[in-house]
């Protein structure tokens, strides 16, 4: 919970207050009081989650930080500490540039699980994971590195002319969940605007383990990528959604 300080306030105008006392029930942190039928802040500290300003039915409460203007992007993140990070990559130029970054990192990695004797000695010290990369994924990406290099056929990005980039900042508490929770915000309203998208897990990876190319992008130090989104005009039209397998959710009944 973060202290109240002048640049980060509950303020509750006594005016327009009714005392209604909506917003002391939705308060996480009973940061708020009612004290002779006004709403007050009865607390130094706050989550600055925004719940009382959202919930006034009269208008009396303001969380200084935080933009009335923003109501339009919703996606929830623990305590609304929006500890995320939006990065865009604009045109397809620099899409390019940064599938070349990647292609770089998946081209050694490559070189790498290539050598038996190395695979053999991590898997022999208890880390099997250059194995595994190489019976799952070895053949796949040389095929998607062959078709770049040679067709310029780009299987990374799949020749999005756009990528946006979400993730979290050092010290976020949730920083997966809500940079994912957004991410889906983010392919949703895409979808209903007439783009289309695909989430590009390979860039993700890459990014985990090779800072480089966060660095390219500018990322801030210790800035962690959850997502990264293709976008761009879809070039084929579904005639319905992908399936999926049927749901079979377990349901708990108490003892
Ligand atoms: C976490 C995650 C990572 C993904 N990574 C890739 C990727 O690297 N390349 C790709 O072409 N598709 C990737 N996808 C897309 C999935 O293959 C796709 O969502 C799935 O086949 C279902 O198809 P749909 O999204 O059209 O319903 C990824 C999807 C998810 C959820």
């Amino acid at each position: 919970m973060r202290a109240l300080e002048s640049s980060s306030a509950v303020v509750v105008d006594p005016a327009l207050c009714t005392g209604c006392g909506a917003c002391v029930a939705v308060c996480p942190a009973s940061t708020l009081a009612i004290v002779e039928g006004k709403a007050c802040v009865a607390k130094p500290r706050s989550l600055l989650c925004g719940h009382c300003m959202a919930v006034c039915p009269a208008d009396a409460i303001r969380v200084t930080c935080i933009d009335p203007q923003t109501y339009r992007f919703s996606a929830p993140s623990g305590t609304n500490s929006q500890q995320w990070t939006f990065t865009i990559v604009p045109t397809r130029r620099d899409v390019v540039a940064l599938a070349e970054k990647v292609g770089g990192f998946y081209r050694r990695l490559n070189e790498l699980a290539r050598k038996r004797w190395l695979r053999a000695l991590l898997g022999w010290v208890g880390r099997p994971q250059l194995e595994r990369y190489y019976r799952d994924h070895h053949t796949s990406v040389q095929e998607a590195v062959h078709a770049w290099e040679n067709d310029g056929r780009d299987m990374l990005f799949w020749g999005a002319p756009s990528v946006i980039l979400i993730g979290s900042l050092p010290g976020a508490s949730c920083g997966v969940e809500d940079a994912n929770l957004a991410a889906q915000n983010v392919l949703l309203g895409a979808h209903a605007m007439g783009y289309g998208t695909c989430l590009i897990g390979f860039t993700v990876e890459a990014m985990r383990r090779d800072d480089s190319i966060g660095a390219f992008l500018g990322l801030a130090s210790g800035e962690r990528i959850h997502s990264v989104i293709a976008i761009g005009r879809p070039a084929v039209t579904f005639r319905r959604v992908v399936g999926r397998r049927s749901l079979d959710p377990r349901v708990f009944r108490a003892p």
